[in-house]
Order: structure tokens, then C-alpha cells, then sequence
């Protein structure tokens, strides 16, 4: 991944409108990216990691691991789709192989990345969705950058 700021934001009204926000995502991807995403239950993680899934290639069915902790799609590169929402302490997380994963050739993606921050590269996308109501969500997808040279802000 690049060192270069990414930033966009969208205001979605249908899963059409987030279907094609998702798949513009999909084409700057590259091999080796974190993507976190952060959101409320239902805010739509799940269906936007769907989607950029199947850009991605894989055309097989993209559920939940809300259970599962990990799902992954073989596309042209390994999709790792994490969901955390369960996970209590990072023993567990140690537990499933987290930091192994990432050593993987693969894109990976996060929901409920919270739980891991302090173990997330120093680079990654963070989707931040947001309802709005019904069907609207804003959605921002900006670049983190976590650069060892810039004195932390807090
Ligand atoms: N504009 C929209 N963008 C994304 N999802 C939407 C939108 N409007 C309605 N939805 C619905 O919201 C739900 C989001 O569920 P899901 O992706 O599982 O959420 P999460 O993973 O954040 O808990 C889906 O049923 C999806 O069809
Ligand atoms: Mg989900």
C-alpha cells in the first residue's frame, strides 16, 4: 500500500447507490490492504464487504462471520472477512491466528475493528457508516496512517 491520503465521503440513500460506492473501494484495492469498518448493527459492513467482495471476483455467497470470527473467499487474491463483535480480549483474538493472518498474501477486511485497534497495521482504510435513517448512511472511507515520526496527538 502506498503512502498516500485517501478520503472520501457519501451520502448513500439505497443499497444501489452503496453497492456502487463499494465497488469503486474494490478497484483502488491492492493486495496486502486492511480495511476496518466501523459502524452501528445493521449500519451495513456486512453488505459493503459483500460487495466488494464480489468485485473483487468472488462470486460465492458472503455472510456474517459474526459467528464464524473469520470467513474466507478465495477470489484472485485470499479475502479475509473478520468480525470481532463477539471477541472479548485479545487472547482470543491471539487465539484465531489475528496477527498470523495478516502475514498472509490476502485483503483483509475488519468489521468491529475497535476491539483491535492497538493491533491493526500502521496503515489501513477505515470505513466509518453511519445511519441516517431508513435506507440513508454517510459513509467515509478515509486512510490511516499511523507514522511513527508524527508525535501522537493524544
Ligand atoms: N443504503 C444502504 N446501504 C447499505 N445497506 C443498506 C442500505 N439501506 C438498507 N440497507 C440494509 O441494511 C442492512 C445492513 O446489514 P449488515 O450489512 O448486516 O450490517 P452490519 O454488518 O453493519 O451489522 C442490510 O440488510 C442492508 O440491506
Ligand atoms: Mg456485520
Amino acid at each position: 500500500m502506498a503512502h498516500d491520503s485517501y478520503f472520501r465521503e457519501y451520502t448513500s440513500s439505497s443499497e444501489r447507490e452503496t453497492t456502487q460506492i463499494a465497488k469503486d473501494f474494490a478497484d483502488i484495492l491492492q493486495i496486502g490492504d486492511v480495511v476496518a469498518l466501523k459502524g452501528e448493527l445493521g449500519s451495513g459492513k456486512t453488505f459493503f464487504v459483500k460487495k466488494v467482495v464480489e468485485e473483487l471476483g468472488f462470486d460465492g455467497y458472503v455472510s456474517s462471520p459474526t459467528f464464524t470470527i473469520l470467513n474466507i473467499y478465495e477470489a484472485s487474491t485470499y479475502l479475509y472477512h473478520f468480525d470481532f463483535y463477539r471477541l472479548k480480549n485479545v487472547e482470543e483474538i491471539e487465539k484465531i491466528g489475528f496477527f498470523d493472518l495478516l502475514m498472509e498474501e490476502g485483503i483483509f477486511f475488519i468489521e468491529w475493528p475497535e476491539k483491535v485497534e492497538k493491533l491493526l497495521p500502521d496503515e489501513y482504510f477505515e470505513i466509518r457508516i453511519d445511519i441516517v435513517n431508513g435506507t440513508h448512511r454517510k459513509i467515509r472511507i478515509k486512510k490511516i496512517i499511523r507514522n511513527e515520526d508524527v508525535p501522537c496527538q493524544n
